[in-house]
This record gives C-alpha cells, structure tokens and sequence, in this order.
C-alpha cells in the first residue's frame, strides 16, 4: 500500500521552507514530506533525505532520477553529523523526522511487522538485518524471560507484560519461534480471555515494543536530536512527528530545554494533531504529533 505523508500540510506551513534552504528529511521513506517541500520551494535549495531502509530509497530514487540538488542516501539518521560532513555541508535550514515505520515496511516488504501477516520474525527496517541486524526473531529465543517482559512493558506499555514472557520462553523451549503468527498464537494463549476479544487486537502492543527495540527507536532519536541541533543553522526549524508517548516525551524535554535555556522558540506549545478529515482518510495518523521548535541564536 503506498504511504500517505501525515500532517503534510501543517509540517510544511510550520517549517516555512523558503528558496535555497538546506532541508533534510531524515525519515524520507516514500518521500511524501520531501516532495512536499521540495514542491513549496520549486524545487530550489538543498534537499537531503535519509533512510535506513534501502528498499524505500529505491523506489524514490526513479521519481528524483536526475535532480542535482537532492540526496537520497541509505544511512540511519543517528549519523546525521558523518552524513552531512560527508557532503561538506556545515549549516542546514529545516529538518524534518517523521518517525516510525511506513505503510510499505509495513504491508509489503515481508519483514513481519504486522501481526495480520504471517510472515519471517524480523521487524527491522533494515533490508539486510537477518544477515547484519538484530530481528526480532533473536530477541525472542533468546532474551531472558524478565528481559522481554521488561521490554514489552516499557515500549509497548502491555499491562500483560510477564504473561506474554513466560508464555514465549515455555513455548520456545518446545520450538523455535520464527514467524509473526506463532508469535500471535503465543501472545493469544497468554493474555486473559476479555483481552483477546478487546477493542485493540492483543498483539498491538507486543509487536510495537519489539519494533522499537528491534530497531533501537528511541535510543537513535535521542543521538540525534542534539546532533540536529548543533547543525541548524540560525532560525532554522527542526519539526518531529512521533506516533509513540516515549518518543512524544523525548522530543518535548528536547524542545523545552532549548527553549527554557534561551536558545530556541517553540512554534507550537501543544503537539499538533491531525483532524477528524484526516484520520478517516488515513487511519495510521490517529495517533501522530508534531512538535516544531526554531533556533534563535
Ligand atoms: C513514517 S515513515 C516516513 C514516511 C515519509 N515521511 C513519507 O512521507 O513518505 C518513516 C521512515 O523512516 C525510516 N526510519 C525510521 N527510523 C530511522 C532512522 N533511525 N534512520 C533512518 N531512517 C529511519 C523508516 O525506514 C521509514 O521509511
């Protein structure tokens, strides 16, 4: 299924590119926010889009083809500081990150991140992670029972947590775990009789902590933020879009500390939000917030 960008509109209002700013899309993904962008400005600046999954780059490298001012480049955004001292850039303008996993990672490229699809265990985003990566195949044969319990709790916030562990660990004993549907199966078998029938499916919120940690989600938007920071230049913009509270907090403690210690403005005080139109033309946004900031020194 192709990816419809979030809150598009409202990143590109609140960003203001203007004609030769150095943007960066950390998150290019199917590359929604940077073609907005890049059509706001006609196409005159610098435009960098990152992703650490190749597959991504591929398809949007064809619609970028032969521009010379756009940089399509297979790295994790944690890096962002190598990556643009590689281009010997020192300044840029706008950063955009639209966190997470797109609707192609998720529906097409058969790494296991839906639970709706059985497919290998593998939740990277990484199209070489069985060879390079951590999957989450590894995680659950052979983290230790509290240690997937821990995880679970803290990325998926799953008040079934130890259930969901113990129930992993006594099946794995018996056979390895390799596919999404043995996982669900596992999880099914774990978690009271009410929550199996529940308004979220009870795999959600396994699946996503897994995710996250398969992926080191927070620990790379961490790095990065005051990587991005340090390389704004003055009045630029950093926009975040999160659709996960952890990642919400990291960004808003980031924002407000900048803003507390003089150096920056929040644009908006509260988080944005999609609208009602929004969220039924594209239900994977009901849960997004951006937060923009800009640089005042
Ligand atoms: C929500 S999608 C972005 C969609 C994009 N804004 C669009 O409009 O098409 C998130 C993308 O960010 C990438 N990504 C997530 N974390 C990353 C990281 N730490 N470094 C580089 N890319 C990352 C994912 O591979 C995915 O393609």
């Amino acid at each position: 299924m192709p990816h419809v960008p979030v809150l598009l509109n409202e990143a590109i209002s609140h960003l203001e590119p203007k004609t030769e700013d150095v943007i960066v899309d950390a998150t290019v993904g199917a590359g929604g926010h940077l073609k907005g962008l890049y059509d706001s400005v006609k196409g005159k600046g610098v435009f960098i889009g990152l992703d650490q999954d190749e597959e991504s780059l591929e398809i949007l490298r064809k619609s970028f083809n032969d521009s010379r001012n756009v940089f399509l480049i297979n790295e994790n955004f944690r890096n962002l500081d190598k990556i643009l001292r590689n281009l010997k850039i020192e300044k840029v303008d706008k950063i955009i990150f639209d966190l997470g996993v797109s609707s192609m990672q998720i529906d097409d490229y058969g790494r296991g991140i839906s639970f709706k699809k059985n497919e290998p265990l593998i939740m990277s985003m990484r199209k070489d992670a069985e060879v390079e990566g951590l999957t989450a195949m590894d995680v659950v044969n052979s983290r230790s029972e509290s240690d997937i319990a821990d995880l679970i709790y803290k990325y998926g916030e799953e008040r079934f947590s130890r259930k969901i562990a113990k129930g992993i660990v006594e099946s794995r004993r018996k056979k390895k775990i390799e596919t999404t549907f043995d996982l669900v199966e596992i999880i099914e078998r774990s978690v009271p009789a009410f929550y199996r029938r529940g308004r979220i499916h009870c795999a959600t919120r396994t699946f996503q902590a897994l995710r996250i940690a398969v992926n080191d989600e927070l620990g790379a938007l961490e790095e990065v933020l005051p990587k991005a920071w340090s390389l704004l230049g003055k009045s630029g913009r950093i926009a975040v879009i999160s659709f996960h509270s952890l990642e919400d907090r990291i960004v808003k403690n980031f924002f407000r500390d900048k803003a507390k210690g003089g150096e920056a403005k929040l644009i908006n005080k509260k988080p944005i939000t999609p609208t009602q139109e929004e969220i039924k033309a594209n239900s994977r946004s009901r849960s997004a917030k951006m937060r923009v900031v800009e640089k005042t020194i």
